[in-house]
């Protein structure tokens, strides 16, 4: 397929929150937008409200060229689709991962991409259950991608990035990794817990299931050092501090499960405890989790 002839094109994967958030973020370069929720989209930014009408493209419909970025920012219930569509349209194209959870890598391995960029960010925001088409800033937080300086087309990214003041920081792969296992320990003790108990943030670490938080971090601490990832020594009490930062927040897990959907605890629980399965690390409380959580997701027959 032909190139885009623009500078950098941009293609977000995904209608939800964060794909109507790197939309409206990312507007000044005009990105495409492919799911299943068509634009006119109202963002709520504060006191300021946007109509936002990108260019959209259903799953099935093929865009004009190639983008030569993707922007990955579907759950991973719908990660196939987007793999799918990837493989059809964007097989070489620098795909930059911003989802929770790890295990991205595995899971697009089969795609001839030249390059996958997974990162983590702090930007927030919720669909409107009312309004189809409206989401609301939470945070446009910072968002953290690794550095590839020898990569043309990653270093062009960048350049963008900073002109456009999208509050992207480019750091080390070293630098990422360790951010992704804070974020990954983090989701994998607030997420379930607060799914579980059924409240927001804030409630949990006064609920009697927070009991658990502590088997759930020591574990998977252990699961870290054995991949050789340091992690800073006040991690347990940074997860009780960004519980009572959001404390009103509910959950993306908790949300998922109210709205009877699948939930992401595969690439959370579930990845720390296949990684331990692999270097025989006992992690019994991930375990139980993970199947508590199933318990609570919509039974898929066959
Ligand atoms: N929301 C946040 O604050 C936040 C922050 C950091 C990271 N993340 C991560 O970003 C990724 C995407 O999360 P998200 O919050 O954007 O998920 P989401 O809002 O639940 O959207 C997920 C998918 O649901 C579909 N969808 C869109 N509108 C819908 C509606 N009105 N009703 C039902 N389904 C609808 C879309 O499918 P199509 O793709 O087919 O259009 C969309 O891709 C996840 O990995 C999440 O963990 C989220």
């Amino acid at each position: 397929m032909e190139r885009s002839r623009a500078p950098l094109s941009v293609a977000i994967l995904g209608t939800g929150a964060m794909g109507r958030y790197w939309a409206y973020r990312l507007r000044a370069v005009h990105p495409w937008v492919i799911g299943t929720v068509p634009p006119p989209y109202e963002i709520f930014d504060g006191h300021t409200k946007v109509v936002l009408v990108p260019r959209y493209y259903p799953w099935h419909e093929s865009p004009p060229a190639a983008p030569d970025v993707v922007l990955l920012a579907v759950k991973w219930r719908q990660l196939q689709t987007a793999a799918n569509w990837i493989r059809r349209h964007a097989a070489d194209s620098i795909l930059v991962s911003l989802m929770n959870g790890m295990g991205q890598e595995e899971a697009l391995r089969p795609l001839d991409h030249a390059i996958l960029l997974c990162g983590t960010t702090t930007a927030a925001a919720t669909r409107d259950d009312r309004e189809a088409h409206t989401i609301r800033v939470q945070s446009h937080g910072l968002t953290f991608v690794p550095a590839i300086p020898e990569h043309e087309g990653v270093q062009a990214l960048a350049t963008l990035s900073q002109a456009h003041r999208w509050a992207w920081a480019w750091v080390s792969t070293a630098d990422i990794l360790q951010r992704r296992w804070v974020k990954l320990l983090q989701n994998s003790v607030i997420n379930p817990l607060t799914a579980l108990a059924d409240c927001p943030n804030g409630e949990v670490i006064r609920h009697p299931i927070w009991r658990l938080a502590t088997p759930l971090l020591t574990e998977g601490m252990q699961v870290a050092a054995r991949q050789h990832v340091p992690l800073p020594d006040d991690l347990f009490p940074s997860i009780v501090t960004l519980a009572e930062n959001t404390a009103a927040n509910l959950s993306s897990m908790l949300q998922d499960v109210r709205a009877g959907e699948i939930t992401e605890i595969e690439a959370i629980n579930g990845y720390l405890v296949r990684t331990a399965d692999a270097a025989q690390i006992p992690v019994p409380t991930h375990r139980a989790i993970v199947h508590l959580i199933h318990g609570l997701e919509p039974q898929v027959t066959s």
